[in-house]
């Protein structure tokens, strides 16, 4: 995701704002930039993919004495990636970096549009520079310029502007993105979006709150609060320690993972949702002009959100749709027809089996589609189609927010193929998108529940082995669980059907037998509920989760009540990653790096 760094001192602006830059690549970027104030001279360079692109077009850039300098790295949803669309953007004489989502973007623009400014990009991150410019005519000065400013935007933002005029000045503002100020004995003043950029340079630091703004100068740090009262800065000691801070204060790359499902599910729906349709762009409009049936071919994870697919596909667009393990697809001789869309799911675009599968498809002439979270990936630049998740770089080897932003993907999927099939009616549509604009609040987790499932994962550490079980789109999800949990805790574990368990299954139960059971209440709730009576009868040990109370389980996780059972598969999404978690945690194990495991299998 977005980046930001700021800087404002004597020392070499350049190499502090690119290294800083750098700090944050671990988020994930298409294009990135800077833009310094030096001598009354504004400089600007962008570039395009990787920051070697970047240091490559700044190495003849000098910056050898007092500068104010902000910088960018930018993970493309408003409009492609590409230079122009590259932060710092430029007005007539001011500089805008920024991250999160300007909603009210389009209004502005048109005023702007219809004032006569031009816009380069497509971003809505332009209309910040061009509104400030505006203001700048009207106001008294620059600072009230730039308060007028935030005033007017809605939205989530961490922002920066530099303008000509005021060459010893960074205005910033903060409102539901994060961002820090840093400074020291040198009075040099640091801003970034994350701790990581300013260790070693910064003192102590701010960490705003939403709603606050101000700006910087050489001697002063001013900021105002949402209420526009001038607070006092309240510095701490920034911690030494890259690795952690890079973790934003979490334990573990994964737990912070799992915090973030929210905002890069948020994130994954921006600009893919009207009222009544779903919109990708980024597709073939004919794509499904002809096809009858989808085929999803995927490993690990991203399989167990194809195989989730596979409900939503036939349920909402009511197209046939079968799923495949990559590696059994690519030498079983499979039967592949022209009227199949092949679909491979990978969160790294690299995994060896799901490659040859895209391959495999493609000399057989099929149309070709790709859902992953790394752009220009192998498989990215392999398929016609793609689309991109936006989970942002996923650290921790045991996939959690991969998996979120995949199924939201797969759920507007089978969304946007059923307005073509005409499916579902104009208000089953409707209400589909405005339950996935409820999914980012689903995925938010509370402290509450964080704290019990730490509690009860104390009597999970044993047992001859765990079933997660659930039906239908539950299924998938009682997969994931248990891969989750056999990752990175060591202990076996099983996804298994819940009316399944009576076909062989329930000879293992007694209390040494642990079953996670889904229970959600909008979806086969009676049907389930007696497959765990089942397993209760035969003293399997039951932790029940589901927005009912269940009385038969020794344990009960209880999720919030939703309105459908589609937000109940994310909030239990979110349980059963926390327990893994947690059971892993007391173990003992590395819950970033579990023994045999590696990120990216680009071996068969
Ligand atoms: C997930 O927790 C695993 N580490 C693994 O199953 C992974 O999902 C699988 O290797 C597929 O990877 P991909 O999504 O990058 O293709």
């Amino acid at each position: 995701m977005c980046g930001i760094v700021g800087y404002l001192g004597n020392k070499n602006t350049k190499e502090i704002l690119l290294s800083g830059l750098k700090e944050l690549e671990y988020r994930g970027y298409d294009s990135a930039g800077i833009a310094v104030l030096q001598d009354g001279e504004l400089i600007n360079h962008k570039a395009v993919g990787k920051l070697v692109n970047l240091e490559e077009k700044t190495k003849n850039f000098v910056t050898d004495k007092f500068a104010v300098g902000i910088g960018h790295t930018r993970w493309a949803t408003h409009g492609k990636p590409t230079e122009l669309n590259a932060h710092p953007h430029l007005g007539e004489s001011s500089y805008v970096v920024h991250n999160g989502i300007i909603e009210n973007y389009a209004e502005l623009k048109q005023e702007l549009q219809n004032d006569g400014v031009k816009f380069l990009s497509q971003t809505d991150t332009e209309v910040i520079v061009h509104q400030f410019e505006k203001n700048l005519l009207k106001c008294n000065n620059e600072f009230e310029a730039f308060s007028k400013t935030i005033s007017e935007l809605n939205g989530a933002y961490a922002t920066l502007i530099i303008t000509a005029s005021l060459p010893d000045t960074i205005f910033f503002a903060k409102h539901g993105s994060p961002m820090l100020v840093g400074t020291n004995d040198e009075d040099e003043k640091f801003f970034a979006s994350s701790d990581s950029p300013l260790i070693g340079l910064a003192k102590e630091v701010n960490y705003f709150e939403d709603g606050d703004y101000g700006y910087v100068t050489k001697d002063e740090l001013v900021i105002f609060d949402k209420d526009s009262k001038k607070v006092k800065p309240n510095f701490s000691k920034l911690s030494t320690d890259k690795l952690s801070a890079q973790k934003d204060g979490y334990r573990f790359f994964m737990e912070k993972e799992i915090y973030e499902q929210s905002d890069v599910i948020a994130d994954t729906l921006i600009g893919r949702l009207s009222d009544e349709e779903i919109i990708f762009d980024e597709i073939d409009k004919n794509l499904f002009d002809g096809i009858n049936e989808i085929k999803l071919c995927a490993c690990g994870t991203s399989y167990h959100s194809a195989l989730s697919a596979s409900y939503m596909f036939e349920r909402y667009s009511k197209i046939r749709c079968s799923v495949e393990i990559a590696s059994e697809f690519r030498y079983r001789s499979p039967i592949m027809t022209k009227d199949t869309l092949f679909v491979v799911i990978s969160q790294s675009g690299e995994t060896a089996d799901t490659l040859e599968t895209l391959k495999m498809a493609k000399r057989a002439g099929l149309k070709t589609l790709v859902i992953c979270n790394v752009d220009n990936s192998s498989m990215v630049r392999g398929a016609d189609n793609c689309i991109l998740t936006r989970a942002g770089i996923e650290k921790g080897v045991a996939s959690t927010k991969a998996f979120a932003t995949q199924v939201t993907v797969f759920w507007m999927l089978s969304l946007y193929v059923a307005k073509l099939k005409k499916s579902l009616t104009t208000d089953e549509l409707k209400y589909q998108i405005q339950l996935l604009r409820e999914v980012p609040l689903a995925t938010k987790v509370s402290d509450d529940m964080h704290e019990r499932i730490k509690r009860l994962s104390k009597r999970y550490l044993h047992g001859h082995g765990f079933f997660f079980i659930g039906r239908d789109i539950f299924f998938p999800l009682a997969l994931e669980g248990a891969l989750k949990l056999k990752e990175i805790s060591y202990l076996h574990a099983e996804g298994y059907p819940s009316g399944e368990m009576k076909h062989g299954p329930i000879a293992l139960a007694d209390p040494e037998l642990f079953t996670i059971a889904l229970l959600p209440e909008h979806l086969l709730y009676e049907k389930s509920k007696s497959n765990v009576e089942e397993l209760s009868a035969r003293d399997s040990t039951i932790c029940a989760i589901s927005s009912l109370d269940f009385d038969k389980a020794d344990d009960f996780i209880k999720i919030n009540s939703c309105k459908d059972y589609m937000l109940e598969f994310f909030e239990m999404m979110i349980v059963v990653q926390l327990l893994s978690l947690e059971i892993s945690v007391r173990l003992g194990n590395d819950v970033d790096m579990p023994r045999n495991l590696a990120k990216s299998v680009t071996v068969e």
